[in-house]
């Protein structure tokens, strides 16, 4: 079953997610990003809302329409996205990071365009706020789920990824398998241990993310 006649696993519960990259400034007209389409996380928050979720998306800047039936929330930089995050996050129940948050913003970043002639462009990066260790760190912190985008040793970088940040809930892709795709192939971490799924496509994918999610939640411990 698919789309409006999934199983209602979510209905009472309030998600928020985040998707797509950040876009980080060099100047009004450059900047730095990360690659991401946005479609593994939009294809989540149109599963939470049809598992009957009341969804808030954030999402930095994709080519993907608003879909219907949830609030999107658009932002471009890291420190918008956190600061979007952490305004909703205390109505939220569960947490989503789907999100390619850039790692690194500039520190040195003009309220002008640089020109040439000014010679090379010298860009000195900070770092951002990781934003879901902010929100799993919370005293009253949702069910967070992470994602994990690695280049190699996919399960020993997620997993210590997972325990790193404290997560009920990973979920590990390879980039190569991943990025820009319209199919996903994922493994499901939790305390359990691992839950290999087939390659599908995305919206599949995130249906099996969000029957595995609400099994967790319907046995979480109160
Ligand atoms: N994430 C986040 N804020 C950041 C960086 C990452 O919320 N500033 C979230 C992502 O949305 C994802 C998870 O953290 O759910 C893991 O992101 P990833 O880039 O794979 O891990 P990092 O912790 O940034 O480590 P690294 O890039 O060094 O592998
Ligand atoms: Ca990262």
């Amino acid at each position: 079953l698919h789309g409006f006649f999934r199983p209602k696993s979510l209905a009472g519960r309030r998600v928020l997610l985040t998707a797509g990259p950040t876009f980080e400034a060099i100047d009004p007209v450059r900047g730095i990003t990360n690659i991401s389409s946005g479609k593994m996380g939009y294809a989540l928050a149109r599963a939470c809302r049809d598992a009957g979720a009341e969804v808030t998306l954030i999402s930095g800047p994709t080519a993907l329409p608003a879909p219907v039936g949830l609030t999107r929330i658009d932002v471009q930089s890291a420190d918008e996205m956190q600061q979007a995050v952490l305004g909703q996050v205390g109505t939220c129940d569960t947490f989503i990071a789907v999100a390619a948050v850039a790692d690194y913003r500039v520190k040195n970043r003009t309220e002008h365009k640089h020109k040439k002639h000014e010679g090379p462009l010298d860009i000195q990066l900070e770092e951002n706020p990781d934003i879901l260790r902010t929100v799993a760190a919370l005293p009253a912190a949702p069910f967070c789920v992470g994602f994990a985008a690695e280049s190699r040793d996919l399960l020993e970088h997620a997993e210590r990824k997972r325990r790193d940040k404290k997560l009920p809930l990973l979920v590990a892709n390879l980039v190569q398998t991943a990025m820009g795709a319209d199919d996903n192939q994922v493994v499901l971490l939790d305390d359990h241990g691992a839950h290999a799924l087939p390659a599908m496509p995305k919206q599949a994918v995130a249906e099996a993310i969000v029957d595995h999610l609400a099994a967790l939640l319907a046995n979480r411990l109160p």
